[in-house]
């Protein structure tokens, strides 16, 4: 044990951190409730129906009342569902179904909820990477691409139209015209098919070294009859693409890159001279001590290092991590030869910068 110099210890602030770490205790476990309401589609059923006893609400949900009993009495002391003793009634207020239900995307907080058992299902496989180094892949995570794209639904699909393509200039009246689009680390391709609806002149083409998650964006390609995208299997730092797009994008797919500086020059050599570069990553300093105000910044250096830096030293790669950072983003950029980065900021998105590049 370490030997603590009594007349140095400051009581009042072990206090106040052992409260904290009480705090984090109930908060996780507050993580893990939330993210299965989203997932049996609670809040959902709750936000629908008046106050109403644990039976109602699970026979209108579909499960088993005792789960649900015992799932509210977690809500109830976390101070997300309201109760009322006397008629054993739980009410979601509405104030807290805007953060949690379906309805309220793009601003349901529960689907990043999901994130932490999706992390949780490797710890003990992590465990080893901390003793032994290496990393893991993409396929030993639970469920990844199918919560990456829940969460891409909201962070991308629903701003991508009015918010994040305007960050690029005149690119939506070049996409009505068409123009040759190519977007890499595509995961199940929601992006794509999103742009490949609205602007049907455009011709889209996504690369993503997942089967399962590019299976995924064909077969939803298909059932919407669209003709004018085309997701591949593919290792990115591979391909050799000369000057044939007009606009390339990723959207949070180099920093887990195991090579992101080949990658970032097989962007810049397939890009042509005109063309633009939409790089969305993850927004934060390269540095940790500017990252103390970050809102997220713990959720993100989590993240990382279970997930993101993992899955790059996995294949001995970089193992850059979630939070590269702004510095170190806008140098890669320029040693992949760029010369034109503008990087911008949404309102109300701590997650992601926006890199806007040009040759
Ligand atoms: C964080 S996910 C983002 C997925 C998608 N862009 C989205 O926003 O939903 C990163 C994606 O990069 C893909 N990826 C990682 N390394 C790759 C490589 N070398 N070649 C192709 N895809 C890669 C992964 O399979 C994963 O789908």
């Amino acid at each position: 044990m370490t030997k603590v110099n009594e007349d140095l210890f400051n009581t009042q602030k072990s206090e106040k951190f052992v409260s904290k770490l009480i705090d984090i205790i109930n908060f996780g476990a507050l993580n893990l409730m939330i993210s299965i309401g989203y997932r049996t589609e609670l809040f959902d059923v709750m936000s629908e129906i008046d106050p109403a006893g644990s039976e109602t609400i699970a026979q209108k949900a579909g499960l088993n009342e005792r789960y649900v009993r015992e799932w509210l009495g977690s809500m109830v002391t976390g101070g997300i569902v309201d109760y009322d003793p006397v008629e054993k009634h739980y009410h979601l207020p509405p104030e807290h179904a805007a953060w949690l239900t379906r309805a309220a995307t793009p601003d349901n907080i529960a689907v990043t909820t999901q994130w932490f058992s999706v992390l949780a299902s490797v710890e003990d496989k992590i465990l080893d990477c901390f003793k032994n180094g290496g990393g893991l892949s993409y396929s030993e995570y639970n469920r990844f691409h199918e919560v990456m794209a829940d969460e891409s639904r909201q962070t991308v699909i629903v701003p991508l139209i009015d918010q994040l393509l305007p960050l690029a200039g005149d690119i939506i009246e070049k996409l009505k015209s068409g123009i040759n689009v190519l977007d890499l680390g595509c995961g199940s391709g929601l992006a794509l098919v999103e742009m490949a609806k609205i602007f049907p002149n455009s011709n889209f083409t996504g690369y993503d070294l997942s089967q399962d998650a590019v299976k995924t964006g064909t077969d939803n390609a298909r059932e919407l009859g669209l003709r004018n995208i085309v997701l591949k299997a593919m290792d990115i730092s591979k391909i050799e693409d000369r000057e044939q797009y007009d606009f390339i994008t990723t959207f949070d797919a180099v920093h887990d890159q195991a090579k992101p500086d080949v990658v970032l020059k097989n962007i810049y050599n397939a890009l042509k001279p005109d063309g633009t570069y939409f790089m969305q990553d993850i927004a934060g300093s390269s540095f940790v001590e500017k990252n103390m105000d970050h809102p997220i910044g713990s959720f993100l250096y989590t993240i990382s290092c279970l997930h993101c830096m993992s899955v790059s030293l996995c294949q001995d790669g970089k193992g850059l991590g979630a939070m590269w950072g702004k510095e170190l983003a806008v140098d890669m950029l320029k040693d992949a030869g760029f010369t034109n980065i503008e990087l911008k900021e949404l309102p109300h998105d701590p997650m992601n910068y926006y890199y806007i590049v040009r040759k």
